[in-house]
């Protein structure tokens, strides 16, 4: 019997028995791997005498493609033998109650950061970023408010360090010093986010939230800052009209400076922003100070414009009717649940950027 006739039946015996993988893999090694015993059947063909060879060369071509549609047929079967088995013990059992289905949130702050970042875009405002942790001379100095003044101990700081230089920021108001660092004239930027103070009691949390608005340009004044404030108001409360007045007060990087207060009134039991003989006190503004245009190298003569900034915590729980400020912070899920919003389910009047 030939020698490819003697590996033909062997294998073909072999390739009958219970194989798994793995033997069916050392099988096409053994067979056609470098040195396997087709392979070296095929390298012979060259010492086969000349007239022989045709016929050893179809039969070693037949008993090659025979072995190897064995094997992938063999490959096959197991194949399908290991999912059946995997089917057969993975059995879903549908009769199992469904789990729980928990969906999160929008926690109140999140979702009028949202808001009034749509606002505010609507008009022409970019939004800035600046870090919780901040360096004394943004928070204070180059906001034209030096060692010293009065301002500094009013803000019940953090300091992060014995020297002083390090602090979590007092307010959002060091965002308008990066900005202006870092680019050219115009500005036209709000910058909502975290502050600190060590302050604790029902209207006062050690963190909270504020946004701060920055507008400089040629030829900007009070009147851009009341027209700006008094759009973002009633488009916020989702009113037709305000009742708005500027108080005189003092900032020192505002000059003037004012804080704005808006009208309300309880009816049945409820506050009802926008009419009434009752005020509120909502956010400080002002014409920037030149001495904070300077520190930023910015020409006073040339460029000038306004600053605001605005509790936001204090206007979720005015929108949203929540009467303690705390609360926001405590993770309470019940809370969360009662006061945070759908994320699929977006109310109608929901204006927030999507997320
Ligand atoms: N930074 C002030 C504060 O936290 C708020 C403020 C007032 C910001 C007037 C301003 C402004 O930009 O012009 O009390």
């Amino acid at each position: 019997m030939s020698d490819i006739k003697k590996i033909k039946d062997n294998f073909i015996l072999k390739l009958k028995e219970n194989l798994d993988l793995n033997q069916v893999n050392q099988i096409k090694t053994d067979l056609f791997g470098k040195t396997g015993l087709i392979s070296s059947q095929f390298k012979m063909m060259g010492k086969v005498p000349e007239e022989e060879r045709k016929k050893f060369a179809s039969n070693l071509n037949l008993v090659k493609d025979e072995l190897q549609n064995l094997i992938t047929a063999k490959i096959d079967d197991i194949e399908t033998k290991e999912i059946n088995q995997k089917l057969e013990k993975e059995k879903i059992d549908i009769t199992l109650p469904e789990r729980p289905f928990v969906q999160g949130k929008i926690h109140p702050v999140s979702q009028v950061i949202d808001e009034i970042s749509s606002i505010f875009s609507e008009i022409g405002f970019s939004v800035e970023e600046g870090p919780d942790v901040e360096n004394e001379y943004n928070n204070f100095t180059a906001l034209n408010t030096p060692d010293n003044h009065p301002a500094r101990d009013m803000h019940d700081t953090f300091y992060l360090d014995d020297k002083k230089e390090l602090l979590l920021r007092t307010h959002t108001s060091p965002v308008q010093i990066r900005t202006m660092l870092n680019d050219k004239p115009p500005f036209k930027i709000i910058a909502p986010g975290r502050t600190y103070r060590s302050d604790s009691d029902q209207t006062h949390t050690p963190m909270f939230h504020q946004v701060e608005g920055l507008h400089i340009d040629k030829d900007i004044n009070m009147g851009h800052l009341k027209g700006c404030l008094n759009y973002f108001i009633k488009e916020f409360f989702e009113v037709n009209k305000i009742k708005m007045r500027f108080r005189p007060s003092h900032f020192p990087f505002t000059e003037p400076s004012a804080e704005v207060d808006i009208g309300y009134e309880i009816k049945d039991g409820k506050i009802v922003i926008g009419e009434g003989d009752k005020w509120l006190e909502v956010l400080g503004c002002g014409m920037v100070h030149p001495n904070v245009l300077k520190n930023v190298k910015v020409n006073p003569d040339e460029f000038q414009g306004y600053a605001f900034g605005i509790g936001i915590d204090r206007l979720a729980m005015l929108k949203y009717g929540i009467n303690d400020l705390r609360a926001f912070f405590d993770c309470d899920y019940r809370w969360l649940n009662h006061f945070g919003f759908d994320p699929v389910d977006v109310p109608s009047n929901y204006r927030g950027l999507s997320r």
